[in-house]
């Protein structure tokens, strides 16, 4: 008998063990955590560093197309890929959904071992209401459209539409729901982006009839009560028309917020937040992946709201989006501007991680993953129209003629390549504070920075070997009391201690590597001349500085290891 409960006992145990061998625990689904200094992207548990790209609008809308845009995808090194998802590809008919397409999406994303980020395409892409299903457009007496000063309609849903609100939200909701279904088991899916650069073109405010009601009335209390609350960490510019129009608790757009197009701003912003912040809600209720917002940010010649879109998650009135839409998670922007560096710090905000849905793929880009990562805890980086990355290639100085045709050459690849080696040690650091970035140009060629032990001074390269490059960039880790690791290309970096104690800093001992499955494995030892920047050691002695620095050419970046040490 013993023996025989003995034996039922190992049958069951094995077909136990069968069973939680062939249907794996599902992974937690992807969130965001504030882990110290930082709020990251949780992904199976850990730490991700979206090594994104965004594919163009409509790519997405065809699973055949997609499969010539798959392997160059995974050519440059992503693991991640932003893709379109239309209202109207999902819901052609009013309440029939099909999600072939989402579907199709999902299992070329995973044979291609990618992670995807859906952007829903809903009641506005870019200001428009272009992606509504044809059932939508045509119907304006149930879904009204904003007009503008001129008294015309525009292609642009009115954002103050319970018919459209509703419509939206039960084909979102459905599309949340399908995918709870189709990606519970692999989590394919890490984040959501809701709309896309919304707002109106063309005036500052929605004139129709409704809009023109709700903006005579008061401000909502609930948006005063957060100004209020919040009022030392709002953005100073939003701080300073409130103020002068009294810093009034109670009152119309125009009594609290002045009689300027700001208060136009303000009054589309919090309206569109409240549309997008229902919406993240329900789908979450369905299915709680991360919620994003992205913004067409001010160009510079830009005069007033409507010249860019009103009411868009701009510097100026991302308050209001934080007081009227709690359930997005990050306001993003799309940086199609050079000034990376500025605009990546007006989105680092303490209630808003930086995540950067679209910008340049060229070796600028590169140079803005590695200071959106490194300087601003960025949980990622996506330049836009990576199904043809070829337009990204780097020229050789002077010519059109490429520096190389091979995807695997592109400076965005090679710089994604290091970051991938580099994450556990960069998401280490985002979350300890141990880490910092440079981004340097012809216009902007140095950067210290203040971490652990030393002022680390990174300048763009002027090695005597080459000529100076036009743009450096170095993401900085400090590991120990006098140890870093350092990535970058076309920089040079000396240290100065900064701490108490000897006051002269030197070089002890430096090696290039790779980090293989987390582990540093080093290769060449760095000395002589590759680290020699400048003869006149009684001119860097007598700033306290290093003699001699670390050098990092345009064949990188590449990572280098240094150990310091101090003398009198
Ligand atoms: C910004 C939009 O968000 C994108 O969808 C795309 O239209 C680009 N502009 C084009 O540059």
């Amino acid at each position: 008998m013993r023996h025989r409960i003995a034996f039922i006992s190992t049958i069951v145990f094995a077909l136990a063990v069968t069973a939680s061998a062939q249907i794996p625990a599902a992974a937690p689904i992807p969130h965001l955590e504030k882990r110290g200094a930082a709020t990251q992207l949780i992904v199976d548990g850990k730490p991700w560093l979206a090594l994104a790209g965004e594919t163009d609008n409509t790519a997405s809308s065809s699973l055949e197309y997609m499969e010539t845009a798959w392997p160059k995808i995974v050519k440059v090194n992503l693991n991640t890929v932003l893709v379109g998802i239309g209202w109207d590809w999902v819901e052609p008919e009013e309440g029939k959904y099909d999600f072939t397409l989402v579907d199709g999406l999902l299992d070329g994303a995973r044979k291609h071992n990618l992670r995807l980020i859906f952007l829903w395409f809903g009641s506005w892409k870019n200001g428009l209401s272009s992606f509504v299903p044809e059932w939508v457009k045509a119907d304006q007496q149930r879904f009204p459209r904003a007009r503008l000063k001129n008294g015309k309609p525009v292609e642009v849903l009115s954002t103050l539409s319970e018919a459209s609100l509703n419509a939206d939200t039960r084909a979102y909701t459905a599309f949340m729901r399908h995918l709870k279904e189709a990606d519970t088991g692999r989590r394919t899916v890490l984040m959501i982006q809701l709309q896309n650069e919304v707002g109106l073109i063309g005036d500052s405010r929605d004139r129709s009839a409704p809009a023109e009601a709700a903006f005579a009335r008061p401000v909502p209390p609930e948006l005063l009560d957060y100004l209020q609350k919040n009022k030392p960490a709002l953005w100073p510019d939003l701080l300073k028309l409130w103020e002068a129009a009294g810093a009034r608790t109670a009152g119309t757009w125009q009594e609290v917020f002045g009689k300027s197009t700001a208060a136009d701003e303000i009054f589309m912003a919090w309206n569109y937040a409240r549309y997008l912040d229902h919406m993240a809600k329900a789908g979450k209720a369905e299915y709680p992946l991360p919620v994003f917002t992205n913004t067409w940010l001010v160009q510079p010649q830009d005069q007033v709201p409507g010249d860019y879109p009103s009411g868009c998650p701009e510097p100026l009135v991302i308050d209001i989006w934080k007081a009227g839409a709690p359930a997005i998670d990050i306001n993003a922007p799309d940086v199609h501007l050079r000034n990376f560096n500025d605009w990546s710090e007006r989105f680092h905000r303490p209630n808003n991680p930086l995540f950067v849905p679209e910008s340049y793929g060229d070796l600028g880009g590169a140079a803005n993953a590695f200071y959106g990562i490194g300087q601003h805890a960025g949980i990622g980086y996506s330049p836009f129209g990576v199904n043809s990355p070829e337009h990204w290639a780097e020229m050789r100085p002077g010519t059109n003629t490429p520096v190389s045709n091979a995807l695997e050459d592109l400076p965005l690849a090679k710089a994604y390549a290091v970051l991938a080696q580099m994450t556990p040690l960069i998401t280490d650091a985002q979350a300890k504070g141990t880490i910092g970035a440079a981004w340097l140009t012809t216009q902007q060629p140095r950067r210290d920075i203040a971490l652990g032990n030393y002022v680390v001074n990174i300048d763009i390269q002027r090695n005597r070997r080459n000529p100076v490059p036009a743009l450096g960039y170095a993401i900085v880790v400090s590991v120990g009391p006098d140890e870093y690791f350092v990535a970058g290309r076309d920089v040079q970096i000396l240290f100065m201690p900064n701490t108490p104690g000897p006051e002269i800093a030197g070089l002890a001992r430096v090696e290039t590597g790779k980090f293989v499955d987390g582990k540093w494995i080093p290769g060449r030892r760095v000395n002589g001349d590759d680290v020699v920047l400048e003869y006149d050691q009684a001119a860097a002695a007598a700033k306290n500085q290093s003699g001699s620095g670390l050098i990092f050419g345009a064949d990188g970046p590449t990572i280098q290891h240094v150990k310091l040490y101090r003398y009198h």
